[in-house]
């Protein structure tokens, strides 16, 4: 049987550690999906975009082939990094995907790469829309102050400059587009298991999901 676990929440809530450190242990796939929405939103952005218009998005899409191997993603052939980390990056993939074309261009690959395997996939969206199927569906809050603080310490390790106040706002104004927006909205699966990260290390968090996994998913 595939395990497929599915891990949402708000920016900064411990996602994207967490799920990494799921998949390893579990020895089983795993699928950033926030990732593709970076990469899709700069893109998007440089290429002068504007975020409302569902025609000229569809165009420049048309001509984007976006690819997932073994843990690296590709952008019309060219492998994508550290750029795609960046706070402003992390705007324009909020902004550019309430767009229902944005959407649904990504669902339908989200989609096939979580198809016929075991896997964790971490977003917005995965529990509700990507993999309504998922046995194990996560729901990962923090308080903005504690995500704003993660982000900080995590880009200042990677030596971007940034500053806490300006990540605390952004955290709160993605969080307000990401939760406001008509497609795919940032929301609880009914059957998602609420985790409030704030208090916890990355440890506990981990432990707790396996638990669940363990009940649910025979991985052999
Ligand atoms: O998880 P992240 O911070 O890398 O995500 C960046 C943005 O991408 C997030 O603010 C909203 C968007 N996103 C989305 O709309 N749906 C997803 N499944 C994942 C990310």
């Amino acid at each position: 049987m595939h395990c497929k676990i599915a891990i949402d929440g708000p920016a900064g809530s411990g996602k994207t550690t967490v799920a990494r450190e799921l998949a390893k242990r579990l020895g089983i796939e795993y699928l950033d999906t926030g990732a593709m929405y970076r990469i899709v939103g700069l893109y998007l952005h440089n290429c002068g975009v504007n975020p409302d218009s569902t025609e000229e998005i569809e165009k420049i899409l048309n001509e984007v082939s976006i690819e997932y191997k073994d843990g690296e993603y590709y952008l019309n052939g060219k492998k994508i990094g550290d750029e795609i980390r960046t706070a402003q990056a992390g705007v324009y993939a909020s902004q550019y995907g309430a767009s229902p074309v944005v959407r649904k261009f990504l669902t339908k690959l989200q989609k096939e790469i979580c198809a016929n395997r075991s896997i964790v996939a971490e977003g917005r969206d995965i529990g509700t829309v990507v993999m309504p199927d998922a046995q194990v569906k996560i729901f990962l809050v923090a308080s903005p102050e504690v995500r704003a603080k993660r982000r900080y310490e995590e880009l200042k390790m990677k030596g971007l400059e940034v500053s806490y106040d300006e990540l605390l706002r952004q955290i709160i104004e993605r969080d307000k587009l990401d939760s406001s927006r008509e497609i795919a909205p940032l929301v609880k699966a009914e059957d998602a298991i609420e985790i409030d990260s704030s208090n916890l290390s990355v440890e506990e968090v981990v432990e707790k999901i396996l638990e669940i996994v363990k009940e649910r998913c025979k991985l052999t």
